[in-house]
């Protein structure tokens, strides 16, 4: 069956988590972070996915506005970090986290191309919303798709089944693009075609289902179709 439809994952797939903590040690309230900043990056990161498992698990669902501020407070809080300041400035920077630089020439080229672009995310639609503002990028996504329809975090297959009456196709019409190998894992068992996009060099997941294609970044995408 022939790709018509792009669905990207968003957070570390088409922004920059990192983004956040990089430019706001950059600020004067950031100034106590110094060099720690890529720790706090990814301590704030790695707590709140595991906040999306459990609470996906426990059916405790939270919007991701919720679990991005309790996460980033755990993080804060084992960093000895106690600054209301930089925690503002952080949640306030999280809405607006930089595309990766491959993005918006990528996703002009395939939008010009015809093919239909999607988000499909944890983030809440006012967090997609403000993402693909600031990115610049509202006029090639035009389906922006959020958990919170469902109220299940990924990868709960309730999740990826949004996509088939949400934009008319069936799974095997869809390429799913997401730079998160868990939740490739679970969108290629549910059954699209996929494509793992490896930016820093990671191990495979040791998960049931590989994906489809691996690439280094987004400028790979058009050789998946
Ligand atoms: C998302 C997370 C998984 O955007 O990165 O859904």
């Amino acid at each position: 069956m022939t790709i018509t439809t792009l669905v990207f994952d968003a957070y570390g797939t088409l922004f920059d988590v990192t983004g956040a903590a990089r430019l706001a040690a950059a600020t004067p309230e950031g100034a106590i972070l110094g060099d720690r900043w890529p720790l706090l990056a990814a301590e704030w990161r790695r707590k709140q996915l595991e906040y999306t498992w459990q609470r996906a698990i426990s059916g405790a669902h939270a919007a991701f506005d919720v679990v991005t501020a309790e996460a980033l407070d755990w993080a804060l809080e084992a960093m000895s970090l106690s600054a209301p300041a930089l925690r503002t400035r952080l949640l306030a920077l999280y809405d607006e986290l930089p595309a990766f630089p491959e993005v918006l020439d990528v996703l002009t080229n395939l939008h010009g191309t015809g093919y239909r672009l999607a988000i499909l995310s944890n983030g809440s639609p006012r967090m997609l919303a403000s993402l693909t503002a600031a990115a610049g990028l509202q006029a090639l996504i035009h389906d922006l798709l959020s958990v919170e329809s469902v109220r299940v975090y990924k990868p709960d297959f309730r999740v990826y089944a949004m996509v088939e009456p949400a934009l008319g196709v069936k799974p095997r019409q869809v390429l799913f693009i997401s730079a998160n190998g868990w939740d490739i894992a679970g969108a290629t068992r549910f059954g699209f075609n996929t494509a793992w996009v490896n930016r820093t060099g990671q191990p495979m997941d040791r998960l049931p289902q590989g994906p489809k294609h691996i690439l280094r970044d987004l400028t790979g995408v058009p050789q998946c179709l």
